[in-house]
This record gives structure tokens, sequence and C-alpha cells, in this order.
């Protein structure tokens, strides 16, 4: 759950990010669903933040959750709580998302992961407010706004049958569209100039100093596929690397794993997403991903995977889950932590 009194600054001049965020301001005091659309870290999180603290429900709850990093049954209890006995595993009852939102809003990140038959339940949440715990008959009722986000084209899956119609029906009384970096390069330098100052304070240093035009004209002209995250880090590690304050920065690094020593990778020349590799056997892991990719995604989306798979084969069982991962209990409770996977008790 979001703590936070008040959400991150939004930077951006653009004139069609700035329509974005009249669209925000427009559609925020309603209680209508919303749809944000975009590119992975082209800013999908702080809208929806956003759009909570510029509703009448600021002073509720604010709940955000990814619906991708879990399985089926794990994301069903996460939203909808469960009894105990619900399921091996679950000794105690939960109480879920939903609930923890009541009165507040609910932001669901990469919606189009979720199941037909979850889909099913949150249309009846969001239209009627009902839900049942996994493992009860006892319908739940709650007010909560549902602001859910999307980097697919959900009406395509919805044709294809993957994603149902009558939720996107629902789902889309609004859809903003938030236009990826490389579309509003008026902002590029705004932002970097931000970051750059924010990792200097972070550094401890007196001020930046700021870019080499040859630099900012690299800042300017890249193709951003990871949006305003990957400017963030680019110039992070820009900053981070001037050896003292007085310094501009004159070189910037699009790929940290650019060095002559490299492992060599074979050629391919089928396209392929880079974040859904195919390892083949000559392969290994990294050598299946397409590069540029967004790293800290991908990482976290592997360890997400590997904790979730040793939850499930232990049966929730923490101790043995390390077991199988070769962690101490210590390391595993610390990552389940960071990736939200623990029980109700740790994470609000
Ligand atoms: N307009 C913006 N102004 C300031 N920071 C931004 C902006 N857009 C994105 N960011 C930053 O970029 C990162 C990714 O944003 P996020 O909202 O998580 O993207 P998404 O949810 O679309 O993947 C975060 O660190 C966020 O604070
Ligand atoms: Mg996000």
């Amino acid at each position: 759950m979001d703590t936070r009194s008040s959400p991150d600054p939004i930077i951006g001049q653009s004139d069609n990010f700035l329509a974005v965020l009249e669209r925000v301001s427009r559609v925020a005091p309603l209680n209508k669903p919303v749809l944000i659309i975009g590119e992975r870290g082209s800013g999908k999180e702080l809208i929806a933040a956003r759009m909570h603290y510029l509703s009448e429900r600021w002073a509720r709850p604010y709940v955000k959750f990814n619906c991708a990093a879990l399985n089926e049954e794990l994301l069903e209890s996460e939203l909808f709580g469960h009894v105990a006995g619900a399921f091996t595993g679950a000794s105690r009852p939960r109480v879920g998302r939903f609930e923890l939102a009541n009165g507040g809003t609910i932001f669901l990140d990469e919606l189009a992961s979720m199941s037909m038959r979850l889909q099913e339940k949150l249309l009846r949440v969001i239209e009627y407010g009902e839900f049942e715990r996994v493992g009860s008959s006892e319908t739940i009722k709650v007010d909560v706004r549902l602001v859910g986000a999307a980097n697919v084209d959900l009406p395509d899956l919805a044709r294809r049958g993957e994603f149902r119609e009558d939720l996107l029906d629902r789902l889309s009384f609004d859809v903003l569209t938030v236009p990826p970096l490389r579309e509003r390069r008026e902002d590029i330098l705004l932002l970097a100039q931000r970051f750059a100052e924010g990792m200097a304070v972070e550094l401890e240093r007196e001020y930046f100093a700021g870019f080499s035009p040859a630099a900012a004209a690299a800042l300017e002209t890249y193709h951003w596929p990871g949006n305003v995250r990957e400017l963030r880090n680019v110039v992070e590690r820009a900053v981070y690397r001037l050896e003292h304050a007085r310094q501009v920065v004159e070189e910037v690094e699009f790929d940290p794993f650019a060095s002559p020593y490299r492992p060599q990778t074979h050629t391919r020349d089928t396209e392929r997403p880079s974040t859904e590799p195919t390892v083949e056997p000559d392969q290994t892991a990294a050598e299946a991903f397409r590069l540029p990719v967004d790293f800290p995604r991908i990482v976290a989306e592997y360890e997400t995977g590997l904790l979730n798979r040793a939850l499930e084969e232990s049966r929730y069982n923490q101790k043995r889950a390390a077991e199988l991962l070769g962690l101490t209990y210590h390391q595993l409770r610390g990552l389940l932590r960071k990736y939200q996977l623990t029980g109700n008790e740790q994470d609000h």
C-alpha cells in the first residue's frame, strides 16, 4: 500500500504530454474506471497516483498492484483475499487489496496478464462492488475506484479472445494513452536535468554542472525504448561516473553492457520481443534477449518467477522454498518483501 501523502512530481512540458495531464485532471474527480496505456517506463504509475490524489478519494487508501507478478491462484488471493484453509498454504485468513482499498483507489498494473476467470471477477467488483474471498461464499461489498494500466493493445487482445470484451467496455470510460518519450523530445532535457540534480544530491555533491552540447544532443536523439525509466538510469549513471561536481557530463552510455570483452552472442535473424525470451539449447538465458532491454525489469521478472516457482513447489513453506533456491531464510524473506510476495502482515 502506498502511504505517501502526496504524489511524486510529474515533469513535462510538451503539448502531447500536457494534454494527457489535462485529461487526468478532468477525469480524476469522477468515480469511473480509467485505463492508462503506454510503453514501459512512460509514467503510467505516476499518472495513476496523480489520478488518485486529484480525486475526492485522495485521503483514502491508494493501493497499487502489479498483476503480472503472480500466478492466477496467488493473484486472486492477493486481490480478493482468502479464508483460512482456502488452499494449501493458506493457514490464516487474508484481507485482499480490494478490501484494503475500500473508499479509495486501486491501481492494477499489467492488467492484460490477468486470466479470463479473474477478469470476470474483476468486472463484477467494478460493476457491483461485490466479490467473495477465495474459499468463502460470503459476499463482500466495497467502494473502490479502479485505475488500470497496460502496455499492450487491449482491443486487439479482446479480438483474439484473450481479454474480455465486456470488461474492456467497462474499463474504457476514458483511455489515456501516454506518449512515448521519443514522441515528446522537448521533455528529454528537462527530465534529464532533474534526474541529474537528484543524483548529485544523492551523491552529496553541491551541484550538477550540466551536460555538454554533444551529450545533450545524444540524449535528445536516442529512441528511448525504455522511456523515462531508461532516461533516468542513463542520466544517473553518467552523473555517478563523474569524478567531481565541477565536471560536465560529456559522455552518456545507453547500454551498460557495452564492453569490448562482452561475450559474443549468436546472430539471430528472427524477431522476438525482448522481454519474452525463448532459450534455445545452445544459448544462455541472457543470449535470448534482443538488446536494448529494460534490465531492472527483466531481472525482477526473472527473480519473481523463480520465487513463485519455489513457493509453489514448497507449498508456501518459506524455509523449504529458501532451500530450493539455495538462499538463507533471511535472504528469501528479503526478496519476498522486495517483490511484495509476502503475506499480508508484512507489507503494510
Ligand atoms: N513525467 C515524469 N516526470 C518525472 N518522472 C517520471 C515521469 N515519467 C516517468 N517518470 C519516472 O520514470 C520511472 C518509470 O515511471 P512509471 O510511472 O513507473 O512508468 P510505467 O508505469 O509506465 O512503467 C519512475 O521512476 C518515474 O518516477
Ligand atoms: Mg510501471
